[in-house]
């Protein structure tokens, strides 16, 4: 089963550097930022941790719980973490899901045929307190992630929900947002009494 946008995320309970955790319980009114990486004790995997690390504040802002995954153990998490507060100057709080019998990273076909198959490859989910999944994105082993990226993603879709707009190429918080086609013109004039600019008939664009 793949996990697509749109469903619900699939739940599960799995040991963690922080415990035992019930995904769905652990969601609680929160947006999650859920992200795989190949191994502990790995360069690329080092510093995204620590990024993820850095930007616990900017996470926290837009209401975001990270959630590490990665086919190692509890030990080898913990192990690890301090490498990663050494060489990224941080302090890693997050809990990074230990599992070493690949039971979450099958159910979210983290693990793909023609890499290696124990190892998970980039996913990211981003959640949504009602469970849904907003988000997916892959990246290959050898290839980090960009932190700007995931940040961006979060504030477009936190405005999306909240002003019913969407956010065209390249977006970034307080620039220009476009009307989604499905709000007619009479319901714009109710939701941006600010005004509109009709560039297309499906072209709208506005402030908010
Ligand atoms: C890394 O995190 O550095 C890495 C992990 C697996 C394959 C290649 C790079």
């Amino acid at each position: 089963m793949s996990v697509l946008i749109g469903q619900t995320a699939p739940d599960f309970t799995i040991n963690t550097t922080k415990g035992t955790i019930h995904f769905h319980d652990w969601i609680g009114d929160s947006w999650v930022f859920f992200f795989s990486h190949p191994a502990d004790f790995t360069p690329v995997c080092t510093t995204e941790m620590g990024r993820t690390a850095q930007l616990a504040e900017e996470f926290a802002k837009r209401n975001v719980k990270p959630l590490g995954l990665s086919t190692d153990t509890v030990e080898e998490h913990l192990t690890w973490i301090k490498d990663v507060n050494e060489t990224q100057h941080t302090d890693l709080e997050f809990p990074i899901v230990a599992d070493k019998n690949m039971d979450i990273a099958d159910l979210y076909e983290m693990i793909h045929p023609g890499e290696n198959p124990n190892q998970a490859v980039r996913s990211v989910f981003i959640i949504d307190p009602n469970r849904k999944v907003r988000l997916t994105m892959t990246y290959p082993m050898n290839v980090g992630r960009n932190f700007d990226e995931i940040l961006r993603v979060i504030d477009a879709l936190q405005l999306a929900d909240a002003k019913t707009v969407a956010t065209p190429a390249d977006w970034k918080p307080g620039d220009e947002v476009i009307i989604p086609p499905s709000v007619s013109d009479e319901e714009a004039k109710d939701l941006f009494p600010q005004g509109f600019t009709t560039i297309k008939p499906y072209l709208r664009t506005t402030r908010v």
